[in-house]
């Protein structure tokens, strides 16, 4: 059987060698930017499978207008971009990269919790313009992190990760869960679970780690804002609209909150006009699975997914096994 994949970005070779392996034609968006949607369209018709970002909108239309395609495989652990429901209509497999990234992802939200916190970017830049004229007792002061209650909002796997880190700092740790209780946090940390206003009420830290769904969006607004502490840092590696951005803008505005730590946008990768101007606000491009290690993991793992399902198997991280009873 000859296979015809798209890869819509360029990703570590270690997944595009292995898809070369298995099938006859592999092509890889050459540009060094996302495809329009048009552009996608375009290519992958006639395809058999399509390996996805998460910048990729892989919606109900696109879905009925690529109809070769039998696997859908997304280089990320979250899959709000793609419509599930009209793949699974469709038969159509889709799978993600859970696991691979969650260290680095957890590394990733401790990496932005000390930035804000310790005021790093800001002393960087004072530092590069030459305004560092000797040590200064009251010189960007930030915030202690031992000892004080972190909040993570969806411990799931990267949410449990985070609160692990925290033993460094021998942190109280509050969660909040959609799914069970989590006893490797309860029996490793003394974590407590609690509803989203103890812990919004009772956190120094809050990070959120809680997939983007129709429940999520907007979590986090201006009501949620005025219950925290004035003193706390809010930490976003998950996804950028499970925080209303137009309430956190004005939070850090207004001092309401202490700053934020953002790996993660509503309208990616557009800022909210106003954002980059603050000075309590850390901000990262999306890097949180951004080591070598990680994205190689990814790559090897969608390109399995693609070759299991092209090869009639059944693929490792299947996110609507509906499809395949
Ligand atoms: C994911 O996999 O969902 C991450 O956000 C990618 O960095």
């Amino acid at each position: 059987m000859s296979f015809n994949v798209y890869v819509t970005r360029q990703i570590p070779e270690e997944g595009i060698n292995l898809l070369k392996k298995f099938c006859q034609m592999v092509e890889v968006n050459p540009h060094d930017r996302p495809l329009t949607y048009d552009e996608l369209l375009m290519q992958v018709k006639g395809r058999d499978a399509i390996l996805t970002m998460l910048s990729d909108r892989v919606d109900a239309h696109f879905i009925s207008e690529v109809k070769s395609i039998k696997v859908i495989a997304n280089y990320a652990v979250g899959y709000e971009n793609i419509d599930i429901k009209t793949a699974t209509a469709k038969g159509i497999i889709v799978t993600n990269t859970p696991g691979v990234l969650t260290e680095s992802t957890a590394d990733m939200a401790w990496a932005l919790l000390f930035s804000i916190t310790r005021r790093i970017v800001e002393g960087d830049k004072l530092t590069r313009a030459g305004k560092f004229t000797g040590w200064s007792p009251m010189m960007l002061l930030g915030g202690d992190v031992v000892g004080k209650t972190l909040g993570i909002i969806g411990a799931g796997r990267i949410g449990t990760a985070m609160a692990m880190r925290s033993r460094g700092w021998c942190m109280k740790v509050l969660y909040t869960t959609q799914s069970n209780r989590n006893t490797v946090l309860e029996e490793m940390l003394g974590a407590k679970r609690v509803d989203l206003e103890t812990l919004l009420t009772e956190s120094d830290f809050i990070s959120i780690h809680t997939p983007l769904t129709e429940k999520t969006r907007h979590l986090i607004g201006a009501k949620e804002f005025s219950m925290m502490k004035k003193t706390v840092y809010l930490i976003n590696t998950g996804r950028g609209a499970v925080v209303n951005e137009e309430a956190l803008l004005n939070a850090l505005k207004n001092k309401q909150i202490a700053g934020a730590g953002l790996d993660v946008y509503e309208e990616e990768p557009k800022l909210k006009p106003g954002l980059a101007e603050l000075d309590n606000v850390v901000l990262a491009p999306h890097l949180g699975s951004a080591t070598i290690e990680t994205r190689t993991k990814m790559a090897i793992m969608a390109a399995e997914n693609i070759i299991a399902v092209l090869n009639k198997q059944k693929p490792k991280n299947c996110v609507n096994p509906e499809v395949l009873t």
